[in-house]
């Protein structure tokens, strides 16, 4: 069965490239937003690129209720109100979390949450009727933006439910990377605290998608 997946606030920098390299590889995907027309908008622009309708928008709501995946690509300041807004649509479902505590303006600092990390917190809002997952937090929107690049990244999955890692991985491979069961949620701390050492690097040697690569394992 083809899955559908919602990649909510996925009108930004992070969420089309995932949506592109998705509808490529065959899933159905819906862009979430705040207002179905921006959703649409992006979709649209989106489909342009991919020479098909592969891709939906609409407001974030009607989205998650609408797939089994669903995917956070919000702002850190806006995860806590974008999901006591989707709580009860997101119960039964798998949602990735995509979410980094960075605090700007300091981007290249770790930031350690209240809640242990973005993903705990998100688990810990929505209760365990969701499956959350942390990934894709290594992965910079630069890398994601040409569909057709390879990505030199790899995908450090994060969850206390193992089917719903086995969906966040074959998410990671679809979309051009190598995804690996990183352990339980409670690691997403690690995962999420290498994104601002990933933009230091970025700021300090001038490039736009410095990532993490996995050694040893083939
Ligand atoms: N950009 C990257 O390279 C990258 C890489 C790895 C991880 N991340 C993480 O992924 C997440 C998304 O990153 P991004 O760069 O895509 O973010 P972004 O472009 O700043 O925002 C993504 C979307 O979130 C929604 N949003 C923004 N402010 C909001 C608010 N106050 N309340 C509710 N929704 C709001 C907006 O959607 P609507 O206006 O359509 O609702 C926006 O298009 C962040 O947590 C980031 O740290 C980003």
């Amino acid at each position: 069965m083809t899955k559908t997946v919602a990649i909510l606030g996925g009108t930004g920098h992070e969420g089309p490239g995932l949506a592109l390299r998705w509808a490529r590889s065959g899933y159905k995907v819906i862009l979430g937003s705040r207002q179905a027309e921006k959703a649409r908008s992006v979709a649209n622009e989106l489909n342009q690129k991919l020479g098909k309708n592969l891709i939906k928008g609409e407001a974030n709501a009607i989205a998650a209720q609408a797939a089994e995946i669903c995917v956070l690509t919000v702002p850190y300041k806006a995860q806590e109100a974008t999901l006591s807004s989707l709580r009860e649509v997101l119960q039964g479902k798998v949602l990735i979390n995509v979410t980094v505590p960075l605090q700007p303006p300091h981007v290249t600092h770790v930031n350690l949450p209240p809640g242990g990390s973005a993903s705990e917190e998100a688990q810990a809002m929505l209760g365990e009727g969701v499956r959350v997952v942390a990934a894709f937090q290594n992965v910079g929107a630069a890398h994601l933006a040409n569909d057709k690049d390879t990505i030199d990244c790899d995908v450090l999955v994060c969850g206390d439910d193992k089917d719903a890692k086995a969906e966040a991985i074959t998410l990671a491979e679809a979309a051009g990377m190598r995804g690996f069961d990183a352990g339980p949620l409670k690691n997403a701390v690690a995962v999420e605290a290498l994104t601002p050492v990933l933009i230091g690097l970025n700021i300090r040697y001038k490039v736009k998608a410095a990532g993490i690569k996995i050694s040893g394992i083939k």
